[in-house]
C-alpha cells in the first residue's frame, strides 16, 4: 500500500532531466517532466556567463519556460535582443549582472507570458514608462541598480489580473510615486529596500500585502503616511540610520497589518502610544536594536491583537492572561490580560 502510494506520488510529481535537442553551445538545457505519466514538461535553460562576443538573441529550445542570461555583459537592451523564437513563452527570465544601462521601450514586449524578471545588479537609472506594459509580471527584481527616481507607471498594464510583486532593493531611488490615473494595480509585494528614499512613497491605489522600506534615508514618518494601504499585512521599516520621529497616527489605516518591523533604527528614541493607533490586527511588533528602551503602559489599548513585542537586545514582551496575584503585572491591558516582559521596568 505504501509502495503504491509512493509510486502514485512520484508519478504525479516526478521531475527528471533529459537531454535537449538544439541546446546552444555553452548553455545547459534541462527538461523537467511532471504530471501523471510525465505528460507535462518545461525546459529550463541556463546560459549564464557565456563570455564576450555572444550574439543575441541566443537561440533557445521552443518550449523554454525559464531562461537564465545572467552575467553576459549584454549592455543596453535593444528591441531584438530578446525577440527570438522561444522567448514569447518564457515564464521567467534572469538578466542580472549584465551592465544593462537602458532598456528600449519594446525590448521586453515579446515576453507576453513573463511573470518573473530579475534585473538586479545592473546600472539602470530609469525605465521607459511602457517598458513592462502588457506583461503579466508577478515579480520584478530591480535591486542593485542606479535608480534616482521611480514611477509606478512602468508597472501599469492592461492584461494584468495576477498578483504582482516588485523587488527594488539596493537601488538609489530618491522618489517613488504611484501615479496610477485611476488604475488599480494588483501588486502584492513591493521591496524598496536599500534605496535613497527620503520619505515614505505615496502608494495610493496599490493592493499591497508586503512592503519593505528597509535601509532608506527616511528621517521622519508623517501622520497618515500609510493611510491607503488597508490590505498590508507585513511592513518592514528596518535599519533606517536617520529615522528620528514617527508621528502619532502614522500607521492609521493599516487595519490588516499583522507584523511591523521597526528594528535597528538607533535614532528612534521615543514613541507615544498614539503612534500605534489604528493597528487593530497587529500581532508582532519589533523594536529590537532601536533607541526605544521602554514602552508606554497604555500602548496596548491601541493594539488589541498584539501577541509579541521585541525590544532592545533581547527583551521580549508578550500578552498573557493574568496569572494569579504573585505574578508581577506590567501594563494592564484588559481586565484579565497583561503584558509581561522577560525584563522588569520596560513597561512604564
Ligand atoms: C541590437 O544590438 C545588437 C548587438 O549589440 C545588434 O547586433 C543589433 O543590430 C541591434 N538591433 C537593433 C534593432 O538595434
Ligand atoms: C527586501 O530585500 C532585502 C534585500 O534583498 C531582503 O533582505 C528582504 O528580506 C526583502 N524584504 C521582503 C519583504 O521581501
Amino acid at each position: 500500500m505504501a509502495l503504491l502510494l509512493w509510486l502514485g506520488v512520484s508519478l504525479l510529481a516526478s521531475s527528471q532531466s533529459s537531454n535537449v535537442k538544439n541546446c546552444h553551445l555553452g548553455c545547459r538545457c534541462e527538461v523537467e517532466n511532471f504530471g501523471l505519466f510525465d505528460s507535462f514538461s518545461l525546459t529550463r535553460v541556463d546560459c549564464t556567463g557565456l563570455g564576450p562576443g555572444t550574439t543575441m538573441p541566443i537561440p533557445i529550445p521552443l518550449d523554454t519556460a525559464h531562461l537564465d542570461l545572467s552575467s553576459n555583459a549584454m549592455g543596453p537592451l535593444n528591441d531584438t535582443m530578446l525577440a527570438g523564437p522561444g522567448y514569447t513563452t518564457l515564464v521567467s527570465l534572469d538578466l542580472s549582472s549584465n551592465h544593462i544601462t537602458k532598456i528600449s521601450p519594446n525590448a521586453l514586449s515579446k515576453l507576453r507570458y513573463l511573470e518573473t524578471l530579475d534585473l538586479s545588479h545592473n546600472v539602470l537609472e530609469s525605465l521607459s514608462p511602457s517598458c513592462f506594459s502588457g506583461l503579466p509580471l508577478a515579480e520584478v527584481d530591480l535591486s542593485h541598480n542606479n535608480f534616482q527616481e521611480f514611477n509606478m507607471d512602468v508597472f501599469t498594464n492592461k492584461v494584468n489580473g495576477e498578483p504582482v510583486s516588485i523587488d527594488l532593493t539596493h537601488n538609489i531611488l530618491v522618489s517613488f510615486s504611484a501615479s496610477l490615473l485611476g488604475r488599480v494595480l494588483h501588486i502584492q509585494s513591493l521591496n524598496l529596500s536599500a534605496n535613497r528614499l527620503s520619505s515614505v512613497p505615496t502608494l495610493t491605489g496599490l493592493s499591497l500585502r508586503h512592503l519593505s522600506l528597509d535601509g532608506n534615508p527616511i528621517s521622519h514618518i508623517k501622520e497618515g503616511a500609510f493611510a491607503q494601504l488597508k490590505d498590508l499585512i507585513y511592513l518592514s521599516i528596518n535599519g533606517l540610520p536617520d529615522l528620528r520621529e514617527i508621528e502619532p497616527n502614522s500607521f492609521k489605516g493599516l487595519q490588516s497589518l499583522q507584523v511591523l518591523d521597526l528594528s535597528n533604527n538607533p535614532k528612534l528614541k521615543t514613541l507615544s502610544s498614539v503612534v500605534f493607533s489604528g493597528l487593530d490586527s497587529l500581532q508582532e511588533l519589533s523594536l529590537s536594536g532601536s533607541g526605544v528602551v521602554s514602552l508606554p503602559n497604555n500602548m496596548l489599548t491601541h493594539l488589541p491583537s498584539i501577541k509579541s513585542i521585541m525590544l532592545g537586545d533581547s527583551i521580549h514582551c508578550w500578552r498573557s492572561q493574568k496569572q494569579g496575584q504573585f505574578h508581577r503585572q506590567l501594563g494592564q491591558l484588559q481586565r484579565d490580560e497583561v503584558l509581561n516582559c522577560n525584563v522588569e521596568g520596560v513597561v512604564l
